[in-house]
């Protein structure tokens, strides 16, 4: 495989993961990120495990300039479109901060991309567009209907896709609708690094694990569940990025196609049970109370990952074991993240 493929968001969680996995499928890379929620030791950290330094614009996906100059300098085949403010509960303190910049980012991009005459898009959409499901498994026709802005966001850039895609013939896209994100390289030189207080479960377990929090809290035991836990569908990183891959391999090779795919296992997985296992991982107890219901939180929800086998070709790999052995391994070599 050759061309060279932009990165937006190639400094956070998923882009990170995603970038060595393009690095090692012999793409070349330029990653934009504004860093205002990772560190530029990770691009560091993608040149020691690949042997291949990507090239790295610090710059926002609201300056058109920057974008504009990106692509006359770069001959950018396709579009990996990570970049975003993904925080469920500060979206809704701060909505316009929300729409402004990962809908205005979007749009910025996409003009910019319409110039250049680049027309192929892999984003980064959620599960949360389906809010509260009618029933489990979740299939892509399944309604979308957020209950927050961050999952507004991420509705409206999947019609703003769908309707540049009705506009002219040309786009290829794929919105990638992610279920729970967890895990690590196995390298442990990348992984999640949330700033300040993990809203995540994982991230906060592997804390607890390390010793940098005391307990974890669970957000209620009363749901109809099988131990009154919240239910998730949680998948390991290196196998979402696997699944874009296969998206950029569908859309150089297909006609014009806008797809909308569930990235996920098809196994809920309860909180005690996330516990459990990775105590098991770590060999000691993670301390934890039974709190309140988080408020807006959803009991359980799970993928139907059937049409990113028929169509991708892909299906995840890894169980909640490597999720957990990889997740410690990154947090007891980089108990600060990237800042230690
Ligand atoms: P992340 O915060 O680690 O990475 C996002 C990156 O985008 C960060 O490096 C940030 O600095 C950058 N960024 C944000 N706004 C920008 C802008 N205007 N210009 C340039 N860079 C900007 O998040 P992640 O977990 O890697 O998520 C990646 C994408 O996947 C996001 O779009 C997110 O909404 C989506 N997603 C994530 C999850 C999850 O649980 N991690 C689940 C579903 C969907
Ligand atoms: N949980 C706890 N304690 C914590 C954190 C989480 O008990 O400290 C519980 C939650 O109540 C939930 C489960 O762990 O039952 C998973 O919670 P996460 O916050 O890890 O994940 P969510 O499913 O709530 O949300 C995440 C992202 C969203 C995204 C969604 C689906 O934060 O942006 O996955 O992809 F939309």
């Amino acid at each position: 495989m050759s061309g060279t493929i932009l990165v937006t968001g190639g400094t956070g969680y998923v882009g990170s993961h995603a970038c060595v996995l393009l690095i090692e499928a012999g793409y070349e890379l330029v990653i934009i990120d504004n860093l205002v929620n990772s560190s530029s030791v990770v691009v560091d950290r993608i040149e020691q495990i690949t042997g291949i330094r990507p090239t790295f614009v610090q710059a926002d996906l609201l300056d058109e300039a920057a974008l504009d100059a990106v692509f006359q300098r770069h001959a950018v085949a396709a579009v990996m479109h990570f970049a975003g403010l993904k925080a469920v509960g500060e979206s809704a303190s701060r909505p316009l901060d929300y729409y402004h910049n990962n809908v205005g980012g979007t749009l910025c991009l996409l003009r910019a991309m319409q110039r250049a005459q680049v027309n192929t898009l892999v984003f980064s959409s959620s599960a949360t567009v389906y809010g509260e499901p009618e029933s489990n498994p979740i299939r892509e026709d399944s309604p979308r209907l957020a209950t927050n802005p961050y999952g507004q966001t991420k509705i409206v850039i999947e019609d703003i896709l769908a309707d540049l895609h009705a506009s002219e013939n040309g786009w290829k896209l794929a919105c990638l609708r992610y279920f729970n994100p967890v895990g690590a390289h196995i390298s442990g030189l990348i992984g999640e690094a949330p700033g300040g207080v993990p809203n995540n479960l994982m991230p906060f377990v592997s804390q607890v694990a390390v010793g940098q929090r005391d307990k974890l809290r669970v957000f209620g035991d009363d749901y109809p569940t099988v131990d009154g836990t919240g239910v998730r569908d949680y998948i390991h990183v290196t196998d979402l990025v696997d699944g874009h891959l296969a998206a950029l391999r569908y859309l150089e090779k297909s006609g014009d196609p806008l797809l909308n795919v569930n990235l996920g296992r098809g196994e809920g997985v309860s909180v005690l049970q996330m516990v459990a296992a990775f105590e098991q991982t770590c060999g000691q107890k993670i301390p934890y109370e039974i709190v309140e219901r988080r408020p807006g939180d959803i009991s359980q929800f799970w993928a139907d990952p059937t049409l990113a086998s028929e169509i991708l070709g892909w299906q995840a790999t890894q169980g909640v074991e490597e999720m957990c052995a990889d997740t410690w391994r990154w947090q007891s070599m980089n108990p600060q993240g990237y800042g230690g």
